[in-house]
């Protein structure tokens, strides 16, 4: 049995977002896993990282502590969220910062190379946007987005890349929210 965390970053009740993390949460606790998803517009709000001198970021918020609990809970991290402005909503942006500070998600060596400290855990992402993913495979901006994700964020970390899934041309095809949910539906079975 894994223990997954969800996290969805989504400002409406009505989204695509949380339809995704539904089916991915149903799909997972049917195999008898623990899941739990956090909404990052409804739970404890991180405020925006703020220091002086890198020793500051030492110290802990109790926001910041609430949320590397629930990561060292997990193992398996799933993100789900719109893109917007070619990337993550900046809520989730600043949980990425706030949350996955050095010392806890990873630290440098002797060497001055980085050792990622969150290993043995795995980490997913579903994003949903306008502009179908043909345009963003064609433009180079999906390969840069999962390639953010993966080198300088998830393995940066120590933990695994499962994939980076971008949903395209949502806002107009009722077709292709059905073909994505069919398809999300399929990554969470496997
Ligand atoms: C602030 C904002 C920025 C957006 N930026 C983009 C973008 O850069 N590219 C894109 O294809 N769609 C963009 N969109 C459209 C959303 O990605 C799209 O409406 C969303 O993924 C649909 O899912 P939802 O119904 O769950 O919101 C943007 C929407 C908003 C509100």
């Amino acid at each position: 049995m894994k223990k997954i965390l969800i996290i969805t970053a989504h400002p409406s009740e009505k989204n695509l977002t949380k339809g995704i993390a539904d089916i991915f949460l149903e799909a997972k606790e049917s195999k008898g896993h623990n899941v739990e998803v956090v909404d990052l517009y409804k739970d404890k709000q991180l405020p925006f990282l703020e220091y002086a001198t890198n020793s500051d970021m030492a110290t802990l918020s109790d926001e910041q502590k609430y949320y590397q609990e629930k990561v060292t809970w997990a193992d398996e991290i799933v993100f789900v969220y719109p893109f917007w402005w070619g990337t993550m909503p900046a809520i989730l942006k600043n949980w990425v910062d706030s949350v996955l500070t050095m010392g806890f998600a990873a630290k440098y060596g002797d060497n001055g190379r980085p050792i990622g400290l969150l290993q043995g855990k795995s980490v997913r992402i579903f994003s949903t946007s306008g502009a179908p993913t043909f345009l963003y495979c064609l433009n180079g901006i999906r390969r840069a987005n999962k390639k953010i994700w993966k080198q300088t964020i998830v393995e940066f970390c120590g933990m695994k890349f499962q994939g980076y899934h971008l949903f395209g041309g949502m806002d107009t095809k009722a077709k292709n929210v059905e073909k994505m949910f069919k398809c999300v539906r399929k990554i969470a079975n496997k």
